[in-house]
């Protein structure tokens, strides 16, 4: 049979990321393209004593159904945690558990945007986010991103759009996939643009916990008093991916009708998980797991940036993330960056391509993409030298 597929779907391709991870599952490969969290920033222990804990106490109610919302206790523990800081959640606000953070992007995409509408991202952005866009219909509004974030006039300009753009979607803390962090004025500034323009703001925050150097600049969300920002937070880098537990934060009419979109998607998030994190946060020194998690990725982002300075050929810019997992490097325009690529992967090093990550993905981009918090220190050190060797070969 051949297969008529949507138009929504048609658009969307393949990851790119996931193809690169397909050919770099091989050992002998060192990968810098993936984004996971570092083996051992896992809480093995804690999460088998805890998940055996409650099949002890209660099997029956880990198995059963449970509300598209959320398990009520860990909404309570999860608000607890991610105001501990700062005020994320505001008094008109609800929140919800849902399946990872990447159902929120598309959720948001579904309950807003019909075939054609708008959607500004930061160019080049999370391809997850990218592709959910895409797949609800949504055409993209690429705006440059800077070392301090989001080019404002770029950004002003694309919100004058008419029609008006259905959201900004931002990652304000160690951007995926650049590593950069937004000032607080430009996140002051891109809130008041999004008020006078009447757009909503996706803020996601996924890294905003993995920070090892500087401060920590206050949320966009942290700032609204007009229920405008729709917050997406995740356990996912802070305690386990594969468990798929998130937490969108936002204006209670905006997540009632999320709500809707997720019973029809996967009913609720598994239960199983949602209760392992609740118990997880409220029995977690969560300051000291999560200090244990920012010196591990200080010392790889470290390591990984002292090996790039001694190697990698001067033209190479790059950025110097103050926390996450990512950071971008950018060749002179006239090197080849796929050739690049290939040449590494012969000699048994993944990086990603930065054009995966742009809006148009077939507009020049000269950079690529390096996660330090998977790969071990040895292979960090080795596979850093292997592509310096090369940027000598590629820049002149
Ligand atoms: C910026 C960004 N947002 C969201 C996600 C998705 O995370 P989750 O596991 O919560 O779906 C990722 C994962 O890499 C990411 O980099």
């Amino acid at each position: 049979m051949k297969f008529e597929f949507s138009n929504r779907m048609r658009n969307v391709q393949a990851s790119a990321v996931r193809e690169i991870l397909k050919a770099a599952s091989d050992p002998k490969v060192i990968s810098f393209g993936g984004g996971n969290p570092a083996m051992q920033a896992f809480p093995v222990d804690s999460i088998k004593t805890i998940s055996n804990e409650l099949f002890e106490e209660d099997p029956i109610s880990m198995l059963q159904y449970g509300i598209t919302e959320g398990y009520g206790p860990l909404r309570e523990s999860a608000k607890a945690f991610f105001n501990r800081h700062e005020q994320v959640s505001k008094e008109y606000d609800d929140l919800i558990i849902t399946s990872g953070s990447q159902q929120i992007m598309d959720f948001l995409a579904k309950c807003l945007c019909n075939e054609g509408d708008t959607i500004i991202c930061e160019d080049p952005s999370f391809l997850g986010a990218l592709n959910a866009f895409r797949s609800n219909g949504a055409k993209l509004i690429g705006v440059s991103l800077e070392e301090d974030g989001i080019n404002m006039e770029e950004l002003e300009k694309a919100m004058q759009q008419k029609p008006t753009p259905k959201f900004l979607y931002v990652i304000p803390n160690f951007q995926n996939p650049m590593g950069t962090t937004m000032s607080l004025e430009k996140r002051k500034k891109t809130y008041e643009l999004a008020k006078k323009y009447g757009v909503l703001i996706l803020e996601d925050n996924p890294y905003g916990d993995l920070r090892f150097s500087s401060k920590a600049v206050p949320s966009i969300k942290s700032m609204d008093e007009e229920g405008i920002v729709l917050y997406a937070a995740s356990l996912s880098k802070i305690i386990a991916p594969g468990m798929r537990v998130a937490v969108a934060i936002g204006h209670k009419d905006l997540l009632s009708r999320l709500t809707v979109a997720k019973q029809v998607a996967d009913v609720h998030t598994n239960v199983w998980a949602q209760r392992v994190m609740d118990r997880f946060l409220r029995t977690t020194d969560m300051d000291q797991h999560l200090k244990r998690l920012q010196a591990i990725y200080r010392d790889q982002a470290q390591l990984m940036l002292d090996t790039i300075k001694e190697h990698f050929h001067p033209s190479v810019q790059y950025t110097k993330p103050e926390g996450g997992m990512f950071i971008w490097a950018t060749f002179p325009d006239d090197v080849d960056v796929l050739e690049f690529i290939q040449e590494a992967i012969k000699q048994n090093v993944a990086v990603v391509p930065g054009s995966a990550f742009m809006v148009d993905e077939n507009a020049p981009c000269h950079s690529i993409r390096l996660n330090f918090s998977t790969p071990t220190k040895e292979n960090i050190q080795k596979g850093i030298k292997i592509l310096g060797d090369l940027t000598y070969k590629f820049c002149r």
